[in-house]
């Protein structure tokens, strides 16, 4: 999605910072930056298409001069990726700009009308619109910035924040279903989407409620609530550590994060996390759903399989944007399990809402602990794992795969001998898996640049895994990649695999083992190349990758290491920037 950072406060030049703080948000969107200063009373824009580095380098974004500023990087949703849609967005006399993250749905029919009385448009954007509205009160009306505020957030419909700088000196913000952040320290304020935006000079942050307007004027600042009243609204200290992240030794975030999770997969059993509170609502619920996007889905898909075979909890797994069309049949005494490492995808909070409406009670698996999902919830559990920057989720779902291990550990009346005192264990297991790397570098090197499909099959709780791993490689790598429960290869799947396959077949000795391995023998007698994960080799495999001994239910922690790792290096086979793919952003704020 796209960031957006308003800046007001002692500095002369507010350019480098907000330079700074877009870099630190750009995992939310980085099709093209911009920003927009005060300087002797007139704004000034500078924007293009690229990364934040490269704009300023293209640009000289922080050379702009100006004391107070705004600024965004776009992940488009309205018009095209070039420098005209890219924020900020003028209003016709420039005396306003505004930067906006989210959809106006209402766009069309606003742009007919604003032209209609003489606006000039120069973005394909539904941005735009707001920048024009403002303008019409601000401007034409003389209307207080209050009123205006007011006025445009009428107007508007959709799922939106947007920030805006005045020639008066004057930055407000508005929050409707997209995060909005006010960051306070001594020097300065700030309106961020994120608490990254300005953790570096503050850890006091207010998370505006939805329907917040916010002013900052003269080194203050005044939240209006949705009745238009002015509102205190908490302080909340975030945790600096939230904001160090940096890659090390590595090339690459995502690869940093894949081997930190040797680290982070404790970190839920350090943070204050109540897990007993968390299981009593199940334990209490009539009907227990699980509902994520992406990678959340897939760590909800096993969690269904853990909780119906080790703890004989029937529970339903949807994926987040389809929930909406079951929320009919969500009874009050139901609980929902919503996972998201962001706590801000849209298509979760929109069904969670929905569930929330008809009385279930919500609860959540979240990094990110002042998120919107966290705070909407009953009660949430912390991966902790630090902040994850790679686009591509491969900490954090380690993170929830351990949260929901520990949760059906619990529920299972501790009948596994997975527990919270066997950290020492599971750490070493997937250091092991960890030291896979250079074997799976070279794998990944003796495939042809042009590899075109991959298959991963599995069963049982291998199925989420394969469907985790084909996602990993569709995210970095751009291939064809899909996880197939074995069993349904030969009802249709089958039909595809030739000499050209690429099949990996996930394999631990458990009881999926000779299914898989029947399945292996036709894929084999297609001609596929197959590449083995398992703990047991087999000479029906072209390439054995040998997974550490463990208990056979804690392999899925295993054995998605080397298939995070094969995505990566398949990414930088192909040069492409795994932190970044294409056409992706972290988190997908909009519907
Ligand atoms: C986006 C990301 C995915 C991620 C999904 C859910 O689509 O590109 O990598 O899995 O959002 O994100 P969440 O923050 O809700 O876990």
């Amino acid at each position: 999605m796209c960031s957006i950072i308003g800046y007001s406060g002692k500095l002369t030049f507010a350019a480098p910072l907000l330079v700074e703080s877009l870099k630190k948000m750009e995992y939310r969107g980085y099709d093209s930056v911009g920003i927009a200063t005060l300087n002797n009373g007139s704004i000034l824009v500078s924007k293009g298409v690229g990364k934040v580095t490269e704009v300023d380098q293209n640009m000289q974004l922080n050379k702009l001069p100006g004391a107070i500023g705004i600024g965004h990087t776009r992940w488009a949703t309205h018009g095209g990726v070039n420098d005209k849609n890219a924020h900020p967005h003028y209003s016709c006399t420039s005396r306003i700009a505004v930067v906006h993250n989210g959809i106006i749905e209402n766009y069309e029919e606003l742009k007919i009308k604003l032209e209609r009385d003489g606006h000039a448009f120069k973005s394909q954007t539904d941005s735009e619109v707001i920048a024009h509205i403002l303008e019409k009160y601000y401007e034409k009306y003389n209307f207080s910035i209050r009123d205006t505020m007011t006025h445009v957030c009428e107007e508007i419909r959709g799922s939106f924040a947007f920030v805006a700088v005045f020639d008066n000196g004057v930055i407000a913000g508005a929050r409707f279903d997209e995060p909005l952040i006010i960051g306070v320290s001594q020097d300065a304020l700030f309106l961020s989407s994120d608490v990254l935006g300005f953790l570096k000079y503050t850890d006091k942050a207010i998370f505006l409620d939805n329907g917040d307007i916010a002013i900052l004027e003269n080194k203050k600042y005044t939240i209006f609530d949705n009745n238009r009243k002015i509102i205190t609204r908490p302080i909340t200290q975030v945790a600096w550590e939230l904001g160090s992240a940096e890659k090390g030794k590595f090339a690459h975030y995502t690869i940093k994060e894949i081997h930190e999770q040797s680290d982070t997969l404790l970190k839920p059993f350090e943070a204050s996390n109540d897990f007993e509170t968390f299981c009593k609502f199940l334990n209490t619920a009539s009907n227990i759903y699980i509902t994520g996007s992406g990678t959340s889905y897939n760590s909800g898909l096993l969690g269904k399989l853990l909780l119906s075979k080790y703890a004989k909890k029937k529970s339903e797994v949807y994926m987040s944007s389809e929930f909406q069309y079951f929320s009919d049949t969500v009874e009050p005494n139901s609980v929902v399990v919503a996972i998201s490492q962001s706590g801000e995808t849209a298509d979760v909070l929109h069904s969670v809402k929905r569930a929330k409406e008809n009385g279930a009670k919500i609860l959540s698996i979240v990094n990110i602990p002042t998120s919107s999902l966290a705070r909407m919830s009953d009660s949430f559990l912390s991966l902790n794992c630090g902040p994850e920057i790679g686009v591509a989720a491969t900490k954090s779902f380690m993170g929830q795969l351990m949260i929901l291990y520990n949760i059906v550990f619990i529920l299972s009346n501790r009948s596994l001998r997975f527990s919270v005192k066997d950290q020492k264990n599971l750490q070493n297991l997937v250091k092991r898996a960890l030291d896979l790397n250079d074997k799976i570098k070279d794998v990944v090197n003796s495939f042809d640049t042009n590899l075109k499909d991959i298959y991963i099959l599995g069963r049982s709780i291998h199925y989420p895994i394969a469907l985790e791993a084909s996602l990993k490689i569709k995210e970095l790598a751009y291939i064809h990649a899909e996880g197939i429960a074995a069993g349904e290869l030969k009802h249709g799947p089958l039909a595809l695999i030739d000499k050209e396959s690429v099949v990996i077949v996930l394999n631990p000795n458990d009881e999926t083992y000779q299914d898989i391995i029947s399945s292996t023998n036709e894929i084999k007698s297609r001609g596929a190349f197959i590449i083995g994960i398992s703990n047991l080799p087999s000479d029906l495999y072209d390439v054995f990758i040998e997974l550490p001994e463990t208990e056979l239910y804690l392999y899925p922690l295993v054995e998605i290491i080397p298939l995070q790792m094969m995505s990566y290096y398949l990414a930088i086979q192909k040069q492409l920037d795994p932190d970044y793919p294409r056409n992706l952003a972290k988190s997908v704020t909009v519907k």
